[in-house]
């Protein structure tokens, strides 16, 4: 197995690169799509085969100087594009099909850690959190929903269990000025909620997280991307998905488990004459998670899963009913543009 460790100098920490590469096999060479680009850690870990070809995609226009640079060091086999999943396809040709698609879902380190954006509970900037292609930022979201709507994103996206609270406390507090900065709602959701001694997790992550998800559409962005993934994959071909938290990760396994030709047989979802085609081979539904080194080196790879699902002979369809089992998600995220 080839040394990665080079890779893990980049600006972002690429997330269960070894598992990753052993999924895709890069030796054997093939047609990549990368559509989280980020620093590139994925990307030039495949180019470094010198079979391969990579086609990367990324919303964040900042990603574009290691794009650049990946340009440089591959010539002609690396191009990138600053898109988003849903438009996946402008990225490439309508007849192409590819041996992997992945996605290594959330934040880079880069965004995280520019603190001008707003995604970290520790910086003291204006309220953003866009990745990159956004409508809304979280200022608007902050400053102008309604409680229904604002209680919605922080209990759907969030799974926050004081959201009525922080929302009611969010519109308080704009009655008597606007919410500008992180801190100001960093404060807002200690004044809502009980700190609890014995929850690992910052009190403030929920309510961050909620926000994020539903200012870059992540989970609109997330379906659109695996349906227009699984149409440009060749037979054979793997889809590889790194998610990071439970909403991720229930759609990619409802996907690869209600599309496979090994799926249930009695669907809690959807009356089985209505799903007669599928688009995956049998699914086994295994999770890989990252070694505990790994978690020891990098923390934020903790709650990492890895799924992947190969596609089988049949033609693409619309799978419209991953759509409807995720309706009330994409209903919220869709209701203000
Ligand atoms: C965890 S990072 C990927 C890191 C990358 N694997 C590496 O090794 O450097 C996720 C990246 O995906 C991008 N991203 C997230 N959602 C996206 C979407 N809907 N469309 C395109 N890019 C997206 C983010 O901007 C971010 O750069």
């Amino acid at each position: 197995m080839k040394d990665f460790s080079s890779f893990k100098d980049s600006a972002h920490y690429p997330v269960m690169l070894k598992e990753v590469m052993k999924v895709c096999s890069p030796e054997k060479g093939g047609l990549f799509l990368d559509c989280t680009f980020g620093c590139g850690g994925y990307s030039n870990a495949i180019l470094s085969f010198p079979k391969t070809r990579v086609i990367a995609i990324d919303r964040d226009s900042q990603t574009k100087k290691y794009a650049i640079q990946t340009e440089k060091n591959f010539k002609n086999r690396f191009t990138f594009h600053n898109i988003k999943f849903s438009e996946l396809n402008k990225s490439i040709g309508e007849n192409t099909k590819l041996d992997y698609i992945i996605f290594d879902l959330g934040l880079s380190s880069l965004q995280i850690l520019d603190l001008k954006r707003g995604f970290s509970f520790n910086s003291k900037n204006k309220l953003d959190m866009g990745m990159g292609i956004n409508s809304l930022t979280a200022h608007q979201v902050i400053n102008s929903f309604d409680l229904k709507t604002l209680t919605n994103i922080l209990r759907f996206f969030g799974e926050e269990e004081a959201s009525y609270k922080i929302a009611k406390n969010i519109i308080k507090k704009r009655n008597t000025g606007q919410i500008k900065l992180t801190t100001d709602l960093v404060n807002i959701i200690k004044s809502s909620k009980k700190k609890n001694f014995k929850k690992k997790i910052n009190i403030s992550t929920k309510t961050f997280q909620a926000l994020r998800i539903f200012v870059n559409k992540e989970i609109s962005e997330l379906i659109e991307g695996l349906i227009k993934a699984s149409k440009f994959l060749k037979s054979g071909g793997k889809i590889v998905v790194v998610s990071f938290h439970s909403i991720e990760d229930k759609i990619v396994k409802f996907f690869f488990t209600n599309f496979s030709n090994n799926k249930p047989k009695l669907s809690r979802y959807f009356p089985e004459t209505k799903v007669e085609k599928t688009l995956f081979k049998n699914y086994s539904n295994k999770i890989i998670r990252p070694t505990r080194k790994e978690i020891e080196i990098n923390n934020a790879s903790r709650s990492a899963k890895l799924r992947f699902a190969v596609r089988n002979k049949e033609e693409f369809f619309y799978p419209k009913n991953l759509k409807d089992r995720f309706s009330y998600y994409l209903e919220l995220e869709n209701s203000h543009v």
